[in-house]
């Protein structure tokens, strides 16, 4: 088992390098299976839902390479196997997206019913009863999804709500189908947006990008090619929320400062002086008073669930009165009873977390109960006084590559202890 050790009070200072996108790795590396010739990736962050997705598609008959500069070559000519097995999905909820293109490709796909962050019941009917209007016949049986269809076909399909990953995956399964298929009310995320670009890229027919209707027109096949993945925003504006909290002034760089608006206003509003630049953002909070802020969790391109946790510390050590409303998932304020442990004062009520700010945070023993609310525990523990043992940070290595170098080498206080 490991854990972080972090004592509280350091000012941060320097430049922090942001990763790849993790939320747009995973669908792109399920996509490479759609493509006949081999796919290079890069920008691919070293994490451990990555992992999983490698041996994920090692397991079906992909052939992997990875190169001296993390470049991974990925060939799914011939795949063998068409099961995703529960050992590797229980791990990662976003396994589900090996689903469409599976599916679409080889006409048919078998997945183990998906785990990852405990936030929640995150269902996953939205992506089956899309590929069923498209053809699927699925059933579910001994904790698996099973789908057939020897060609899906387009269709219409207005989504009842915003999902991220139900969108790609029925994107993905879209792009082989015989005819055009729309997807109403689609995700607009970054990640949504770098998947359907990569895809274009293969040779796949999309208009709408970036927008919440989709219109793919199907193709026969197609090939691989050599592609970026766009920079982590989420890991860019935990480290901008680690400068808050601690009062301090880092560059973040490469990163993608337009797919931070919603975020950058908040840190702008919360009293932070930021610059950006084309692929860079600096936050200077030195000397400044932080303010609490109002914050209602909302599909891009409004503010990120994902962060709505490293927000609410800077709430809870902030000015004032702030109310954060989860309106994304259920369930996602775990990280509270942690932080309450550390003396931060938050009241929920439903998904309604109200701070009244200036609490004094103390070291303590914390779980990391999911990825984000990890995050949020060490942005905690860099203010907290003392040394606090954040516990289970298998969550944080899901997400966040090589987190506790990137904040020493920022100055913090920061070690990992194997035990
Ligand atoms: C993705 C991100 C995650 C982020 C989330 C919201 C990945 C790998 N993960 O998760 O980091 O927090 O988007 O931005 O990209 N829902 C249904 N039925 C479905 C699918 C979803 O009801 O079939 C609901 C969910 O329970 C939730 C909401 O839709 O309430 C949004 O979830 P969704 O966007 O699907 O989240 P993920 O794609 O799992």
């Amino acid at each position: 088992m490991e854990k972080l050790l972090i004592t509280g009070g350091a000012k941060l200072q320097g430049r922090v390098e942001v990763s790849g996108s993790k939320n747009a790795a995973l669908p792109i590396l399920m996509g490479c299976v759609l493509a006949k010739t081999p796919v290079v990736l890069s920008n691919i962050p070293h994490l451990k839902d990555v992992t999983t997705s490698l041996q994920l598609l090692a397991t079906l008959g992909a052939e992997i390479m990875i190169d001296e500069r993390m470049n991974i070559s990925i060939d799914a000519s011939n795949l063998r196997d068409l099961t995703a097995p529960y050992s590797l999905v229980k791990t990662m909820r976003a396994s589900i997206l090996i689903m469409g293109p599976l599916l679409t490709r080889f006409g048919e796909a078998h997945v183990a019913l998906p785990g990852g962050c405990a936030i929640g019941s995150r269902p996953v009917d939205i992506h089956i009863k899309g590929l069923e209007a498209m053809g699927a016949k699925i059933s579910i049986d001994d904790g698996f999804i099973h789908a057939y269809a020897p060609r899906l076909h387009g269709a219409d399909i207005l989504m009842e709500k915003v999902t991220v990953t139900g969108t790609e995956n029925l994107l993905m399964a879209a792009v082989l189908a015989d005819g055009v298929t729309h997807l109403r009310n689609a995700a607009c995320e970054p990640e949504v947006t770098d998947l359907a670009i990569f895809l274009t890229k293969m040779g796949a027919k999309i208009t709408g990008i970036g927008t919440e209707h989709l219109v793919i027109e199907g193709v026969e096949e197609l090939n691989g090619v050599d592609y970026r993945v766009i920079p982590d925003r989420i890991e860019a504006a935990t480290y901008l929320a680690a400068a808050a909290v601690t009062g301090s002034a880092i560059t973040v760089s490469n990163v993608e400062p337009s797919h931070l608006k919603s975020v950058i206003e908040k840190f702008i509003e919360a009293g932070c002086s930021i610059e950006v630049e084309d692929s860079s953002i600096h936050i200077d909070c030195r000397d400044r008073v932080l303010r609490s802020v109002d914050i209602v969790t909302q599909p891009y391109p409004g503010f990120p669930t994902d962060m709505q946790a490293q927000f609410l510390v800077m709430n809870v050590v902030a000015e004032g009165q702030g109310n954060i409303r989860e309106t994304i998932f259920e369930n996602r304020f775990m990280h509270v009873a942690e932080l309450e442990k550390m003396g931060a004062r938050i009241d929920i009520d439903g998904n309604l977390a109200t701070t009244e700010g200036h609490s004094l945070l103390k070291a303590s023993h914390v779980n990391a109960t999911d990825l984000r609310a990890s995050a949020c525990l060490i942005l905690a523990a860099l203010v907290a006084k003392g040394q606090t043992h954040v516990e289970q940070i298998y969550h944080i290595d899901r997400g966040y590559e090589l987190i506790e170098e990137k904040f020493h080498r920022l100055g913090a206080n920061i070690q990992r202890l194997s035990y």
